[in-house]
């Protein structure tokens, strides 16, 4: 634990920065107390999405093994730590409709009680997206693009049918996922050019009809990037000037173990002078190298050829590396404590290094460690050093 001591003095530092206010002397002790408590080595009891619960919720995407518990070690801390839950998978196009009228909710229903037994929130993921999205969608029975009117009306059924499935159980709902490129641009995707730049709009139309009670979400990843975090918001200023509801913009996350702080810090300041409330939705980082700087975010169709210089931690992760991870999961919620008002929500993507994706993106068979929780289901000795952050901040706040 010693090694620690550096990283906790930051932690306490950074806890009195957040709030902008001289510390009292009280305080300082109460996170000097927390410090030793940690120290004891006592095991984590304390759980992340309680001791987070005066600022944000804390969430977490889960995958069928959790849900079936199958995963026993991986839903019992689903349990303990997480309080909104999104399916990693089961609410995609693919997964609720894998061809036209012949919708599958066998994954989701049975997401949605586990969520009802233990007593989770629940966010919807997704309704629209150019991914995870089967081809039937966009075409007719010879192949052909079907027209506008075609597409618009599979969307609005698609919506209809998930939402209203889902009305009393889904607090919030991601409407549209990765419509800009990197440039700020509307992406040219398959709904982008059937429908016309209106599709977005129609997808928030439709589904604030549909789930009236749900928050809605534009979702994207690489919006530190300024110019696409200025495509984000103009498109949500064109929904709202248009009287189409928005309730906020979710940041993905996906992001390696030098995240990119001040850039985002000026990405989630833009939000919040445009009036929109931000989530933290996939939150993630990764301790591989991308194989391609210029292809870095959550581009789920890269494949990179399996190379074993990219993937130097088969057998254990570097100390260097774990430190490295230890400081950017502090750094970013010291960041999203900061700016907790506009803050409505942070999950992470996955529960434990054993399942995440990164293991498997951007290059298959990679052994990575982007979670709070190891391979072994054991919380990394930092998740600690969150619980604390938080329980800091709560007690100055
Ligand atoms: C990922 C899942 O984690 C993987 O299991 C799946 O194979 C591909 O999709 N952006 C998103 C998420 O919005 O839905 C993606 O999830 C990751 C990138």
């Amino acid at each position: 634990m010693r090694k620690f001591t550096f990283l906790s003095l930051m932690m306490v530092l950074a806890v009195v920065c957040i709030f902008a206010c001289t510390p009292s002397t009280s305080s300082s002790t109460d996170a000097r107390e927390n410090k030793s408590t940690k120290q004891s080595k006592e095991p984590v009891t304390r759980a992340l999405a309680a001791a987070y619960s005066p600022f944000f919720s804390f969430g977490v995407a889960v995958n069928r093994n959790h849900v079936t518990q199958e995963d026993n070690p991986g839903a019992n801390i689903v349990q303990q730590h997480f309080s909104v839950l999104t399916a990693e998978n089961d609410m995609k196009w693919e997964s609720i409709q894998p061809s036209e009228k012949r919708f599958t909710f066998k994954g989701s229903d049975a997401l949605v009680s586990f969520a009802e037994k233990y007593d989770k929130e629940l966010i919807g993921h997704v309704f629209v997206w150019h991914q995870q999205t089967p081809d039937w969608v966009f075409e007719d029975e010879e192949g052909n693009f079907v027209s506008r009117e075609v597409l618009l009306q599979r969307m609005r059924d698609h919506i209809f049918t998930l939402a209203g499935r889902y009305e009393n159980a889904i607090k919030g709902w991601d409407v549209v996922n990765e419509a800009l490129n990197e440039d700020g641009s509307l992406r040219k995707s398959k709904w982008q050019q059937i429908i016309g730049d209106d599709f977005i709009e129609k997808a928030f139309e439709y589904a604030a009809e549909a789930a009236p009670n749900a928050a809605l979400y534009y979702n994207d990843y690489n919006l530190f990037k300024a110019e696409k975090m200025d495509g984000a918001i103009a498109l949500a200023k064109r929904l709202k000037a248009k009287g189409i509801r928005i309730d906020g913009i979710g940041i993905q996350a996906h992001y390696s173990n030098e995240p990119p702080l001040e850039e985002l810090e000026q990405s989630i300041q833009k939000v919040i002078n445009a009036g929109f409330k931000i989530m933290i939705t996939e939150l993630d980082l990764t301790v591989l190298k991308f194989p391609d700087e210029d292809k870095v975010g959550a581009d789920i169709t890269l494949d990179f050829a399996f190379q074993e210089e990219y993937d130097p931690y088969k057998n254990g992760i570097s100390e260097a590396s774990h430190q490295k991870l230890a400081t950017a999961y502090i750094d970013l919620f010291r960041l999203f404590l900061k700016y907790h008002e506009h803050i409505d929500r942070v999950t992470l993507w996955g529960v434990s290094d054993k399942d995440t994706w990164r293991n498997y993106w951007p290059m298959k068979g990679r052994t990575d460690y982007p979670l709070l929780f190891d391979r072994k289901h054991q919380a990394k000795d930092f998740v600690d050093d969150l619980i604390a952050l938080a329980e800091s901040a709560n007690k100055i706040n």
